[in-house]
């Protein structure tokens, strides 16, 4: 789905376009999710591993764009994109298409500035429209950042998953499985 630009002012005064991403955004979101990847050991793909190529990415985005139950926003600040957000369909089967999920990353030099919020409340809305009835998302049980930014969203925790993550010491950490019904 096509999310057409708009400016939003940010608590400290700066500007951020959040749009949606387009196939030519490819370069810019491959140089924002390795960055982005680096900063946090909460997300599934270590930098090292997210490998898509430019022409593989340009589709993948191309791919969201197309699809009308799919958003993919952007945020830009300073040239450069600083956040993305996403939602999408649970899959294609009839018994699920009630059902989204949700991904959400800002650059660490971006965080609490509101973006996240603002993102959350345009897939929220964008979900409702469409008619899902309920979104879904895993949070690391330690990504406290992320998960109050959930349940200040109206998610609430229905599972555990334990040893969800490890990591390269051999320690473990739980997954917290999350929905908000819309
Ligand atoms: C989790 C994440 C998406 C949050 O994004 P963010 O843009 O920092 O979120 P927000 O700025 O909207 O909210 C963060 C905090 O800033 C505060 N804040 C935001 N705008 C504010 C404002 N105008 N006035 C006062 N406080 C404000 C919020 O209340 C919130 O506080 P809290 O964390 O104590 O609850 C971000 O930290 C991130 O990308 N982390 C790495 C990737 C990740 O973990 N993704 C989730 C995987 S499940």
């Amino acid at each position: 789905m096509v999310y057409n630009a708009e400016t939003l002012a940010l608590r400290n005064g700066r500007k951020i376009t959040v749009r949606s991403a387009e196939p030519e955004d490819a370069a810019a979101m491959l140089q924002y999710m390795k960055a982005m990847l680096g900063e946090t050991p909460f997300l599934l793909r270590t930098p090292e591993e997210f490998n898509y190529t430019e022409e593989e990415e340009a589709r993948i985005l191309g791919g969201r764009r197309n699809d009308p139950r799919s958003l993919m926003l952007t945020a830009e600040a300073d040239g450069q994109i600083v956040a993305c957000a996403d939602i999408s369909s649970h899959g294609a089967k009839s018994r699920v298409w009630h059902r989204a999920e949700l991904g959400i990353s800002v650059r660490k030099d971006y965080w609490r500035l509101g973006i996240g919020s603002a993102l959350m409340e345009r897939l929220i809305a964008f979900a409702k429209q469409i008619g899902y009835e309920q979104i879904e998302l895993t949070v690391e049980s330690k990504n406290l950042r992320a998960l109050r930014l959930y349940l200040r969203n109206g998610f609430s925790v229905y599972g555990t998953r334990p040893h969800g993550m490890k990591y390269p010491d051999g320690s473990y950490d739980s997954d917290y499985l999350m929905v908000k019904m819309l």
